[in-house]
């Protein structure tokens, strides 16, 4: 099982942020990315519905044989992951909530801590319930960004209108003055610039990408399941638009996505 891949996946391309932290952590394991394109976005739909689609993409990636599976969308790590875990008991799975929590606390241990996610994620509590759950007495303030997705995925993450946008969502957290910023979805670290900007001097951005590429580690190592060697290999799956999904990845991933690589699947 050493030489199996890892397993990620994301509503659409914002999780190649998290495979982007994976990939420099662990150079030498292989990848296998799935993205729900013909399904995005999470953020705005119900937990019922957000965990169905989880458990449905979930089950792809591991009738491939992963090893492990990476839940980078924070709207589906925030509703769905006990779903996750049950229904694939046998793999361990690993969502970016905690880990995320886990830094803003060390980031910021008297708080208060912001954080902004999407519409689901905020509904949901699950940043406010695992930062509690380390740090009871830290405040936490909480906005949903939603215009933040679409612009990341226009490549539009920095001049007037991304931070318009920024000034926009954060003018109030700004006056509430956090030590620290979670930026809890997978889209927003495109978007860090202007995010600092809006927020001012003195905020700690986390981001939960490089976080959790330290969990995997630690979870890989201590089942003694990180891969000895062998030429590392990444693949994509997505459930529509290989094109579009090749042509934005550049923006997530920082390198481009050949669309050969790119491999369409019905989850149905
Ligand atoms: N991947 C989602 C997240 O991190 C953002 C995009 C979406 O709403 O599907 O929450």
């Amino acid at each position: 099982m050493k030489d199996a891949a890892i397993g990620i996946f994301d509503s659409g391309v914002g999780g190649l942020t998290v495979l982007r932290a994976l990939a420099e952590r662990l150079p030498g394991e292989s990848f296998l990315y799935l993205g729900d394109t013909a399904r995005l976005p999470y953020g705005t739909k119900s937990a019922e519905t957000v965990s169905r689609y989880a458990v449905q993409a979930a089950a792809a990636l591991v009738k491939r044989r992963v090893k492990l599976l990476v839940i980078a969308c924070n709207t589906a790590s925030a509703v769905a992951l006990p779903a996750l875990q049950a229904a694939f008991a046998d793999i361990p799975v690993i969502g970016v909530v905690a880990p995320g929590a886990q830094a803003a606390v060390e980031a910021a241990p008297d708080g208060p801590i912001a954080v902004i996610a999407t519409e689901g994620t905020v509904r949901g509590g699950a940043y406010a319930r695992a930062i509690h759950a380390r740090a009871p007495h830290i405040e936490v303030l909480q906005q949903a960004c939603p215009l933040f997705v679409p612009l990341a995925e226009e490549g539009l993450t920095d001049g007037d209108l991304a931070a318009a946008v920024a000034r926009h969502y954060l003018e109030q957290m700004r006056k509430a003055a956090p030590k620290c910023l979670v930026l809890g979805c997978t889209h927003f670290p495109a978007l860090k610039a202007v995010i600092a900007s809006a927020m001012g001097p003195g905020v700690a951005l986390v981001d939960s990408a490089a976080t959790t590429a330290m969990a995997v580690e630690r979870q890989l190592k201590s089942s003694g399941a990180l891969r000895d060697g062998g030429a590392p290999a990444i693949q994509f799956l997505v459930t529509d638009a290989p094109d579009r999904f090749a042509r934005v990845s550049r923006i997530f991933l920082g390198a481009p996505v050949d669309p050969g690589a790119v491999e369409p699947i019905d989850l149905q």
